[in-house]
């Protein structure tokens, strides 16, 4: 049934997409009647697109109340993706909060007001996802993770979701893998990971709400369950080796002060960082601090880390020592890499008042791993270029 339903979704999916060339490969896609959604998605999504790869980047959005900027970014956002025909959008979770109109510390299970969501047919879809984002945001696909929010309440029903529901939000699992084909046959992986057992401490969690027993639930609480992880992640970064772009994508930051915000959750994200090391990762993508900042690439680390969790709230003070940040900005990251594949072109987008236009604050240049690696032997080994266009 659920795969039967998913066929009826995928192909008006792909009718829906005007303007690209979707398809999710020859492979059959079917539910994965794992035990559990954390067990990573045992096959590769593949994709192709003519021309260009352009796609926004945006997590912590899903709030409504009286400080969010959900609406505000949700129409800039709108107006770019229309003006720049965006294949995709890459969501870094932290899908759907408690209004922040609820006072600190209220019960996580407020039937009126309440963390995620409690079904796949919880109300929450409508009114936080599919009547916020129109436009092109509305044709286009939600490459999506989880963040701690959604951990809250019943993460498993986000993905049970795309399988029964709309496979436009697409979460098959809570870890999959995906390898995109693009303009002159470039190719770019998308390894989406959950990064929640990484950061929170099973052991002494002691906040009222489901993230305890959904680690307990996903026997991933402990170095056993997140070792099994890491295993798969350093099995799905070799396999993608000769991609000319690795992307690795999860909810919580993993450098710059901001992944110590609370430093007794940080827990063992730091394992993460030295496999996107291993195999030069070109980019890591988190939410989760609300703030635009990006710590690009250096002659000790290959990789360029992007923070966008900006989508709903702002963080007051922004975070230190990024290459740049932004302090209480709404807004998105928007990612362009041209059909030769040769470079990927950033812009930090603010969209900070209603009805006001998006401001680009802040852009730059990461090049292609085929294009550094002939650098190799010079000091020029990973090349990233920046410009302050604003601020
Ligand atoms: C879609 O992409 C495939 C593979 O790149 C190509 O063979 C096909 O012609 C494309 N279809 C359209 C409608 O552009
Ligand atoms: C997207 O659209 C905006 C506003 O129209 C424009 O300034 C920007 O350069 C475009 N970006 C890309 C990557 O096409
Ligand atoms: C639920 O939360 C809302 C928003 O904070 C609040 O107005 C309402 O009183 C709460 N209801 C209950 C039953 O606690
Ligand atoms: C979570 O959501 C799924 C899908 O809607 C549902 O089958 C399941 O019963 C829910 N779990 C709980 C604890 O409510
Ligand atoms: C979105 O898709 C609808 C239905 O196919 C189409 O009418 C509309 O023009 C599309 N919007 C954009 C901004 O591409
Ligand atoms: C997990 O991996 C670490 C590092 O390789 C190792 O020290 C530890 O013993 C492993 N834990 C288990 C339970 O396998
Ligand atoms: C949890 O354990 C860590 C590491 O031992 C400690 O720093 C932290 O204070 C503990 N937190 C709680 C809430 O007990
Ligand atoms: C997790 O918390 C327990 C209990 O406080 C502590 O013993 C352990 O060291 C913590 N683990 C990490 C990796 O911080
Ligand atoms: C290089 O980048 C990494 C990751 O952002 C950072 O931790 C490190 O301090 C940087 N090193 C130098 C020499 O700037
Ligand atoms: C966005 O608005 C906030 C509050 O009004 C302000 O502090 C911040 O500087 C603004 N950001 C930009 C980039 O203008
Ligand atoms: C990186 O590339 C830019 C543009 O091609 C060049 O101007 C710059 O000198 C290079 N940086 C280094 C450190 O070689």
């Amino acid at each position: 049934m659920k795969l039967l339903l998913f066929f009826i979704t995928l192909i008006q999916g792909v009718i829906l997409i005007s303007g690209d060339n979707y398809t999710k490969g020859s492979a059959l896609y079917t539910y994965p009647n794992a035990a559990t959604v954390a067990v990573p998605y045992p096959t590769t999504f593949q994709e192709n697109y003519n021309g260009d790869l352009k796609f926004l980047v945006f997590g912590d959005w899903g709030q409504l109340g009286k400080q969010t900027g959900q609406a505000q970014v949700a129409a800039g956002m709108t107006t770019w993706a229309n003006a720049n025909s965006t294949t995709f959008m890459l969501n870094l979770g932290d899908n759907f909060y408690q209004s922040n109109n609820a006072p600190k510390g209220t019960a996580f299970n407020n039937a009126s007001d309440y963390e995620g969501v409690f079904s796949e047919t919880d109300p929450k879809w409508k009114s936080y996802w599919l009547d916020v984002y129109g436009g092109q945001l509305a044709n286009i696909t939600w490459y999506s993770i989880a963040g701690n929010h959604d951990w809250y309440n019943n993460v498993t029903a986000e993905v049970d979701y795309f399988w029964d529901i709309d496979s436009r939000f697409f979460l098959p699992a809570l870890y999959y893998t995906r390898k995109v084909t693009f303009g002159n046959g470039v190719t770019a992986a998308f390894i989406h990971i959950d990064t929640n057992p990484f950061y929170y401490n099973y052991t002494n969690y002691t906040k009222v709400n489901n993230m305890k027993s959904n680690l307990q639930t996903f026997n991933l609480y402990n170095d056993a369950g997140t070792n099994a992880t890491l295993k798969w992640l350093d099995d799905q970064l070799t396999a993608v080796d000769d991609c000319d772009w690795i992307f690795v994508v999860g909810h919580h930051p993993l450098v710059g002060d901001c992944r110590l915000y609370d430093p007794k959750d940080y827990y063992e994200m730091y394992r993460l960082v030295p496999y996107l090391e291993k195999h030069k990762v070109s980019a890591y993508f988190n939410g989760h601090t609300h703030e635009l900042a990006v710590s690009v690439a250096n002659s000790t680390s290959p990789v360029t880390y992007f923070g966008s969790g900006a989508g709903g709230a702002s963080l007051g003070s922004a975070c230190p020592n990024p290459t740049w940040t932004v302090p209480n900005t709404f807004g998105f990251l928007s990612i362009y890499i041209p059909a030769d594949g040769k470079t990927l072109q950033y812009q930090y987008v603010s969209a900070n008042t209603t009805n006001a236009p998006t401001q680009v604050l802040y852009s730059g240049t990461v090049n292609a791993q085929s294009a550094t690696m002939y650098f190799i032997t010079s000091l020029n080994f990973y090349n990233s270029t920046s410009t302050i266009i604003f601020l």
